[in-house]
């Protein structure tokens, strides 16, 4: 079963920072999950809320910042200083170093609040840019923008996330064109497994961090777990290098 280490491994490090994404590396996860909205200047900002104020030491909306000036706030503060400054990374940045460092990406779209403009254009030119799409995973709460990427490329991974139970979610990918799933954990059955991986759809539970659960989910055929906690799953299950 591949790790994918969900915002890094936001369960030790800042959530979404470099420092968090290289820990999730160097532990040897498959992948990093990453959350991205947009600034004012239409730069791609990994970050997970609307708002800067949990993660960050400032406040308002990532949308009314251009990227200059989110780029002095400190995405670290909550740790009390235990890993100096951290910037809030761009996109890419974050492609860039995953290029180099052979790991998967699953980018996150957070635009089922603002519709930010061109965003899947966006995404999708730095993946190619990058040429990173045999590596990369996209997937959203917003199931619109997730058929807008189809339209404009239809064999790059979608994965549907879902926080509640769907009626046959692996029917509604397909109608969707979506290449996979991605739902909570709480909502994974043996039965939606099994129906999907009949259709060739693999499941990616998040955000799951107990490892009994993992090996649960390991059981039932997901594909992957998504967690806050990489190191632990990859000692459970191995990682890149074993
Ligand atoms: O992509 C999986 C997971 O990150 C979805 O929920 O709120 O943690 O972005 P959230
Ligand atoms: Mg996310």
């Amino acid at each position: 079963m591949f790790v994918i280490g969900h915002r890094g491994a936001a369960g030790t490090f800042p959530e979404n920072t470099m420092i968090s994404f290289k820990e999730a590396a160097r532990v040897g996860a498959h992948g990093i999950e990453l959350d991205v909205h947009m600034t004012k200047d239409g730069e791609l900002a990994v970050i997970h809320d609307e708002k800067v104020d949990r993660t960050t030491n400032g406040k308002g909306y990532v949308k009314d910042f251009t990227y200059q000036d989110l780029q002095k706030l400190d995405a670290s503060y909550k740790f009390k200083k235990k890993y100096g400054v951290c910037k809030i990374p761009t996109l890419n940045e974050v492609m860039e170093w995953a290029l180099s460092e052979g790991i998967s990406v699953n980018i996150e779209l957070k635009n089922n609040i603002f519709d930010y403009p061109y965003l899947e254009m966006k995404v999708l030119d730095l993946i190619y840019l990058y040429k990173m799409k045999d590596r990369t995973m996209i997937s959203s709460f917003n199931h619109n923008s997730l058929a807008r990427i189809g339209s404009l490329d239809s064999t790059i991974e979608t994965a549907i996330l879902y926080s509640y139970p769907m009626y046959e979610p692996w029917v509604y990918a397909q109608h969707l064109g979506a290449k996979a799933l991605h739902p909570n954990q709480r909502t994974v059955n043996e039965v939606n497994v099994a129906a999907s991986k009949d259709c060739q759809i693999p499941v990616r539970p998040y955000t799951v961090n107990d490892v009994k659960v993992a090996e649960q989910l390991r059981k039932y055929g997901c594909e992957s777990v998504i967690t806050d906690y990489p190191e632990k799953m990859v000692k459970q299950f191995g990682g890149r290098f074993s």
